[in-house]
């Protein structure tokens, strides 16, 4: 029973919070067939490129500021009656450009629903932009040079999602350049399709305080030994790691073993109906898969706000 316990989740991408009946909804609204996408309120894919396919295709019948308002309105309050109290959004203007909406709208329509669910529940919001590999590194950096300009205080991060398969991290370290010289909070996709490997290149490259996914470092002792060293933050997403097959089961997943060895981890749900997960399951796993304490659990959403993208004044307020 984690009902009881506050919460913060600091990796969920927007669209892949989408609920499958407000999805369903919209389709009919704009007389879409996503029948190939979608079928008997279950998103339809089988690997991770697959996956993708599906997220963007999903992505295309959210055409307008209101029901990307609508959107992240949903998946706010519902985060708000699990107990939890603080939400990174990872947002892709890129998204908004695809339907023609541009990225503006896509950034104004998020932010309004971001502004009606405080105003009902109180729940805290930020914005991570990304960037997404499979769009091609020019894309990223346009999405870097976005986020970099917007002056807009709700986004607060960059992150680099995507195919990860594609490319080498060196390939957008532009992207980040600009991230961080705007002062953004740096996050980077890595070791979750591909390996150890990865999140080293993600280490030497980006040197982000946190890392999204990251699990596959457990592959490589010394790595685990470094992101300890450093500090660096695991957005931890086990029930994705599941459904994408990243780890056979719970009994094999590493996030007890990262926790014991000294890195701080979190625990997030990453596009929750895709994955047949939320944020709410996640915490539940924690307890019932992993074994951990209502402390433990705790530790773990401390370490979310410690490491969160936000001011110090809203820091110290969710603490
Ligand atoms: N992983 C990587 N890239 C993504 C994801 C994800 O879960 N969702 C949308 N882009
Ligand atoms: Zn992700």
């Amino acid at each position: 029973m984690t009902s009881h316990l506050k919460k913060v989740e600091l990796h969920c991408h927007l669209e892949g919070a989408a609920p499958p009946a407000l999805t369903e909804a919209q389709a009919q609204k704009y007389n879409t067939d996503i029948s190939a996408y979608l079928r008997d309120g279950t998103y339809v894919w089988h690997d991770f490129a697959s996956f993708l396919e599906c997220y963007d295709k999903v992505s295309e019948v959210y055409k307008t500021d209101e029901d990307y308002a609508l959107l992240t309105e949903t998946y706010l309050q519902e985060l708000a009656g699990i107990g939890t109290i603080y939400s990174e959004l990872i947002v892709s203007p890129d998204h908004g450009d695809r339907i023609g909406l541009g990225a503006d709208a896509y950034i104004a329509g998020i932010c309004e629903g971001i502004r009606q669910a405080k105003a009902k529940s109180g729940i805290e919001a930020r914005l991570i932009v990304t960037g997404e590999r499979h769009f091609g590194p020019e894309r990223v950096i346009a999405a870097a040079k976005y986020a970099a300009k917007a002056d807009n205080p709700l986004i607060t991060g960059f992150n680099l999602a995507g195919e990860e398969r594609m490319g080498r991290v060196a390939d957008y370290a532009q992207a980040f350049d600009i991230a961080r010289d705007a002062g953004l909070g740096l996050t980077i996709h890595a070791g979750e399709v591909c390996g150890a490997f990865s999140v080293s290149d993600a280490l030497d490259v980006v040197r982000p305080s946190r890392i999204g996914h990251g699990v596959r470092a457990i592959e490589d002792a010394d790595l685990v030994r470094r992101l300890a060293d450093l500090g660096t933050v695991l957005e931890v997403c086990p029930g994705s790691n599941i459904a994408l097959n990243v780890f056979p089961d719970f009994a094999s997943h590493p996030l007890r073993k990262f926790k014991e060895t000294g890195v701080r981890v979190t625990i997030s749900s990453d596009d929750p109906p895709f994955f047949h997960t939320s944020l709410k399951r996640e915490y539940e796993l924690a307890a019932d898969a992993f074994g951990f304490s209502d402390k433990e659990i705790n530790e773990l959403t401390r370490t979310g706000i410690e490491a969160a993208f936000v001011d110090e004044k809203t820091r110290m307020a969710l603490l």
